[in-house]
């Protein structure tokens, strides 16, 4: 038997973890044992409970209450704890997915106790270490043992960092296997719709009509944390609304909604909360989110799995960054790179308004990304 502990912490690791437990659940429950620590990172009941319920994840055996502090402060707490969880439960190795500050953390306190590191979503780079994913991706990448990366564009950029991708079994920390295994999110998007389509009211509680609005939500911290961006968002945002009369839904990330105003300009942030169009609400859960996603004409986004599944559900998504790890979705012209630029989102919308998004690329793989990347563990781990 394999001992797995998987590292979770912020939302989209919730999210992605359902992915790999569901296949261990359905087809690997002889070979593998799971066990779940949370960190804390994200704990409202719309950021992290949510999801286990809805997507069936199984509970977490730790929940290490780490909460939110600055960076140093929150990767050195969940270090000490996860240390602390990985001595007494011995795995065999550790599954971490993407680039926040539990992935980072979990890195590095398994990989200093010899602990082996299998990431998830590896290989992405945006390429500005402004970002604090971008030194937790390339630290997590350089202290993996099994590298799962969802792109070409992933393999190639591990490759760029003198990660040989000819490695042999059994691989190691020195020794790395490196995987192109598609996007366990294109898993879950394709798993959980038909469930998401039947069981979510979001559409009918907040009125909407299929293609008839856009969905936006905004979350990264260059852009929460600088008045200027904040201001040329949200003022794109109502511009597009009020000049078309068309309703925009925000699921506001709490990071936003506990700075909006304050780094809103007043008038500003009265036009948008009384702008009859906008509709502000708390995170939503899955379903919601991937129906009204579905449903909705456009996505704008800084977020990269809302990019992802953006793509996904076939939508055309403003990108308010000024670079992307998935620049595969540019490339097909489903998606436009706009940063914060008022004038580049308000284009953004009126190119796609008037464009249609049918025959996109297959990119993300074909939705058994996890059955893939269990067996590539399997094969790593099963004579430990
Ligand atoms: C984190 C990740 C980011 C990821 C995002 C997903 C890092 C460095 N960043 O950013 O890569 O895209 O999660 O959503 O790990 N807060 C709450 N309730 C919660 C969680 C957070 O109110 O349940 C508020 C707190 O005020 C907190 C702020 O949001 O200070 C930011 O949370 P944090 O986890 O530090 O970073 P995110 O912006 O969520
Ligand atoms: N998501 C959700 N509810 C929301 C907003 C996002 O369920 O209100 C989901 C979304 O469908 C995607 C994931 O959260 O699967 C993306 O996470 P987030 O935007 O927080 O982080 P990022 O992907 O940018 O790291």
């Amino acid at each position: 038997m394999i001992k797995i502990v998987t590292i979770i912490g912020a939302r989209p690791q919730i999210i992605k973890a359902a992915a790999i437990s569901r296949c261990i659940k359905n087809s690997f429950k002889k070979e593998i044992q799971e066990v779940i620590v949370h960190t804390g990172q994200h704990y409202d009941k719309n950021m992290s409970e949510v999801f286990f319920s809805e997507m069936e994840i199984p509970k977490p055996k730790y929940n290490l209450g780490v909460g939110s502090m600055s960076h140093a402060k929150q990767t050195a707490l969940m270090m000490e704890k996860i240390e602390e969880v990985l001595i007494k439960e011995k795995p065999n190795l550790v599954i971490l997915y993407g680039d926040t500050n539990s992935t980072l953390a979990g890195s590095v306190a398994a990989a200093k106790i010899h602990i082996p590191v299998v990431h998830i979503e590896a290989g992405l780079r945006s390429f500005n270490k402004s970002m604090p994913e971008e030194i937790n991706r390339i630290v997590c990448d350089h202290t993996s043992t099994l590298l799962f990366s969802p792109t070409p564009t992933g393999i190639d950029n591990l490759k760029n960092e003198g990660i040989n991708l000819k490695n042999k079994l059994p691989y190691n920390i020195d020794n790395p296997g490196v995987f192109h295994c598609g996007d366990i999110m294109f898993d879950n998007a394709k798993y959980y719709i038909h469930k998401a389509e039947k069981k979510s009211s979001v559409l009918k509680e907040l009125k909407l009509k299929n293609n008839n609005f856009l969905l936006a939500t905004i979350h990264r911290d260059n852009n929460t944390d600088d008045p200027k961006r904040l201001n040329s968002i949200f003022s794109a945002i109502h511009k597009i609304s009020s000049k078309n009369k068309l309703q925009i839904v925000i699921p506001l990330h709490p990071r936003t909604s506990k700075i909006l105003e304050k780094n809103l300009k007043p008038q500003l942030y009265r036009s948008i909360t009384e702008n009859p169009f906008i509709t502000i609400i708390p995170p939503v859960s899955f379903f919601d989110m991937i129906n009204l996603e579905k449903n909705s004409l456009m996505i704008i986004t800084d977020s990269g799995g809302v990019q992802k599944e953006a793509y996904f559900y076939k939508r055309p998504c403003i990108i308010i960054r000024s670079e992307t790890e998935w620049v595969e979705i540019v490339k097909a012209g489903a998606a436009k790179i706009c940063d914060a630029d008022e004038n580049k989102i308000i284009n953004a919308f009126n190119f796609y308004k008037s464009s249609n998004l049918k025959s996109l690329p297959s990119i993300f793989g074909n939705g058994k990304a996890a059955d893939f990347i269990i067996e590539k563990i399997i094969r790593n781990f099963k004579n430990v």
